[in-house]
């Protein structure tokens, strides 16, 4: 079956973002991402598409966004400098973190990746998705193969990568280009436990 997916870096409308989110929303059960809405994943995807230091593939089946991958280059200030810089919406979400105690599962994650600063790679995987009734059909390992591209014009020579531990197509992928597991149960949220893995490209 010819599937005819075009690849997109560029030209990226509002609207596929928001179809971009639509298929996170679907794809990615859990993760503290979610818990905010999709008016801040809107405003997040919007970030990873204009900062330097990230980037975001689509791929799209006849004019239909049907996967993604959102990448960085640099993480360690990736997420400091999206609160500086939407400072003002970031209020309320500041406040839920306060008032749900979501603090706890920030500072777990943070301390892993502080106490394994010198292990880990800066460079990153945010997320990538395909949609359900697109998956296994070779449009992840497109998407992900031209993310390794991405990153290598950008001298990176590593890449970390973090997903959930029941996310089994993801996991069996990783390992089949080599990535090397590094913790298999951060317990970042008691009901989705995050796996991390650092892939040489
Ligand atoms: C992970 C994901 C993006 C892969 O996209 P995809 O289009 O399904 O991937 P492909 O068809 O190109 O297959 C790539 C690899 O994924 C794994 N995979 C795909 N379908 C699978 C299945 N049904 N069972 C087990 N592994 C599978 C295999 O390792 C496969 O490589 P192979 O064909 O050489 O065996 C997609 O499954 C997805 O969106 N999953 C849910 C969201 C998610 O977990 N994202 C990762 C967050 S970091």
């Amino acid at each position: 079956m010819t599937l005819n997916i075009e690849l997109n870096t560029q030209n990226i409308s509002r609207d596929d973002i928001k179809e971009c989110v639509k298929i996170h929303r679907k794809e990615i059960k859990g993760g503290l991402l979610n818990t905010f809405g999709d008016k801040f994943l809107i405003k997040i995807y919007n970030y990873i598409l204009i900062n330097d230091s990230s980037f975001l593939i689509v791929a799209k089946k006849d004019g239909v966004v049907i996967g993604f991958f959102a990448g960085c280059i640099n993480q360690s200030n990736f997420f400091l400098n999206f609160i500086f810089k939407n400072f003002f919406f970031m209020i309320p979400y500041i406040w839920k973190i306060v008032k749900q105690n979501l603090y706890n599962k920030i500072l777990k994650i943070k301390n892993f990746f502080l106490s394994n600063k010198y292990l880990l790679p800066n460079a990153s995987i945010l997320n990538f998705c395909v949609k359900n009734d697109f998956q296994s059909m070779g449009i992840g390992k497109l998407l992900f193969n031209k993310a390794i591209e991405t990153f290598k014009k950008n001298n990176i020579k590593s890449i970390k990568i973090s997903t959930g531990k029941n996310q089994e197509k993801a996991k069996k992928m990783y390992l089949s280009y080599g990535a090397k597991l590094i913790n298999n149960n951060l317990n970042s949220n008691n009901n989705n436990l995050e796996v991390i893995f650092i892939l040489n490209i």
